[in-house]
């Protein structure tokens, strides 16, 4: 059974100046453990695909079926259950806060879920995990580089344990070799944490770490 599935998928959004049709009937699905990258240009529905995957947004027509369940069953509470504990979201701007610390940003996500208890513990080993050593758990996010600060975001991702990690544009921010370096991250959570990852990119570079590759043109697959 496919972890994502669309079904006839459109995302319409109604402008004054007419409607504009980010996707435009979407059929696909991703099974699990695979590496799948979208590709595009800009302006090609990869961002609001990715986030109808992840029921940041709803379509305007079509299913989605997200581990067997169709969202548009589910009511804001299961959908919101359902993201913290199947999903990790990684963007290109990273999004920490600020003011947290890079621990405190990573055990987030478990404090919000009642887990100060090992939240702590939890998110000293996701940060060992991608890379982050200790001497940098109480800085803040801006006193990182760019590189460091996706680990750390990568790490807030994966600490609830999610089935799948959706990664809109991840390496769009870093250069070349720090790019490289985080996909290389990507890949090793693919391949030895069983982690299902999709992941939007420009870097025609990253289809070799990948089983897939998803192409958008005007909201349609190519
Ligand atoms: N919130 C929104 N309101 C109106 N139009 C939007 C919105 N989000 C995206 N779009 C439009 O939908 C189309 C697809 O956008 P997007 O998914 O961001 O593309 P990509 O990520 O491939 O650059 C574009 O024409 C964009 O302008
Ligand atoms: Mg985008």
């Amino acid at each position: 059974m496919p972890v994502i599935s669309f079904d006839a998928v459109t995302k319409v959004y109604p402008l004054p100046a007419g409607d504009v049709v980010a996707l435009a009937g979407i059929d696909l699905a991703i099974e699990e453990g695979e590496f799948v990258l979208i590709m595009g240009p800009s302006g090609s529905g990869k961002s609001t695909l990715l986030n109808v995957m992840g029921s940041l947004d709803v379509p305007t027509s079509g299913e989605v079926t997200i581990a067997g369940k169709r969202i548009s069953r589910m009511d804001d509470d299961e959908l919101t259950l359902m993201r913290r504990d199947h999903i990790g979201f990684i963007f290109q701007q990273f999004n920490l806060i600020p003011l947290l610390s890079v621990v405190e940003n990573v055990e987030y996500p478990l404090i919000l879920k009642g887990r100060r208890d090992v939240s702590r513990e939890r998110a000293e080993e996701v940060l060992a995990a991608v890379g982050i050593t200790e001497s940098h758990f109480t800085h803040k996010p801006g006193e990182l580089s760019g590189g460091q600060q996706q680990r750390v975001a990568i790490a807030r991702a994966l600490i609830n344990d999610p089935d799948f990690l959706l990664c809109d544009e991840p390496t769009g921010n870093l250069d070349s070799k720090t790019g490289t370096a985080i996909m290389e991250l990507l890949g090793r959570m693919n391949r030895e944490e069983g982690k299902t990852v999709i992941m939007v990119t420009h870097d025609p570079r990253m289809t070799e770490y990948a089983d897939r590759t998803i192409r958008l043109v005007d909201g349609r697959l190519a």
